[in-house]
């Protein structure tokens, strides 16, 4: 299977130049300096920015290149390569990390997309040979049947797209926070601090809703373990890069951040196959 991002007007394929994208019907998308690609209808959003802002996609980042997520990130890199991939999408990839360890496991060809332009643009910057567009999970910028797997990290999702877009026989790894993640934090931000009660309410690092149409995972694990928050920076970086940030008075910022902190990530990974040989939207 050749896979091709489509163009979000007619949904044919696009082929890729040097400077842009192009589809027969004569649709053109130009390609920004650091190679990624603008699929969403009209190229930008009506209303405001959406997704993650630069300040927390920088702060993911930070969190991510000082190794506290590492055994999240490998959990998810190992679940992908248990079976051959030659190319994976991250719909939801944020600044790109966790794709970068999915297709170095499993030499695959990297896709990502995300709403977030400033999380693209950083991704792009860093992994120049995956293939990034700005784009929503909820219209997948891929013709069906593309891909043997897809990764979907604490973003919202749309199963009907993730099956439409997985090869017959393809997985989806889908990470979401368990009842136990960060709850020290929370602790120090809300009154009564609600619990991840379901993966149903756990699509961000957020208590915050977004999933479509959950089938039941064929598998399910659990990554658990205590991180160490004695940094200051990387402390208010892990509480920047969830919304949980912008719930948290000034007040108890300032309390979070003189506060050295051990925390549970408890994060929860399902995984979910299109059976082969299903039609287009196989219901699992
Ligand atoms: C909590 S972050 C996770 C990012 C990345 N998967 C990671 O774990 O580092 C949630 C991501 O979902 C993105 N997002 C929000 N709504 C989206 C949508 N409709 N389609 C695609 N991405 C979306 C945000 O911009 C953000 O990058
Ligand atoms: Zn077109």
């Amino acid at each position: 299977m050749i896979v091709a991002f489509r163009c979000p007007h007619c949904l044919q394929s696009l082929t890729e130049q040097a400077a842009e994208f192009d589809c027969r019907a004569g649709h053109h998308f130009d390609r920004a300096k650091e190679g990624y690609v603008n699929l969403l209808p009209g190229g930008r959003l009506k209303s405001r920015p959406a997704g993650d802002d630069e300040s927390m996609v920088r702060a993911r980042r930070r969190v991510f290149d000082a190794g506290m997520y590492d055994p999240v990130i490998s959990a998810v890199a190992e679940l992908v390569a248990r079976s051959p991939v030659t190319n994976v999408v991250d719909a939801g990839c944020g600044e790109g990390s966790y794709l970068a360890a999915v297709t170095t496991r499993s030499g695959a060809t990297g896709w990502g997309i995300d709403i977030s332009k400033p999380a693209v643009r950083l991704a792009s910057r860093r992994h120049c040979t995956h293939r990034y567009a700005i784009a929503s999970s909820y219209a997948l910028p891929f013709v069906d049947n593309s891909f043997e797997a897809l990764i979907n990290v604490f973003s919202p999702r749309d199963f009907a797209e993730m099956l439409r877009v997985l090869a017959p026989g393809g997985r989806a790894v889908v990470a979401t926070p368990g009842p136990r993640h960060l709850a020290q934090l929370k602790a120090l931000i809300y009154d009564d601090p609600r619990q991840h009660l379901d993966r149903s309410d756990s699509n961000t690092d957020s208590n915050a809703d977004a999933s479509v149409g959950e089938p039941t995972p064929q598998e399910v694990s659990s990554v658990q373990f205590e991180l160490s928050l004695g940094d200051q920076d990387l402390r208010l970086s892990l509480l920047e890069m969830t919304p949980f940030w912008w719930s948290t008075t000034p007040e108890r910022r300032e309390v979070i951040a003189a506060t050295p902190l051990v925390v549970d990530i408890d994060i929860q990974l399902s995984v979910y196959r299109k059976p082969n040989g299903s039609a287009l939207h196989p219901v699992l």
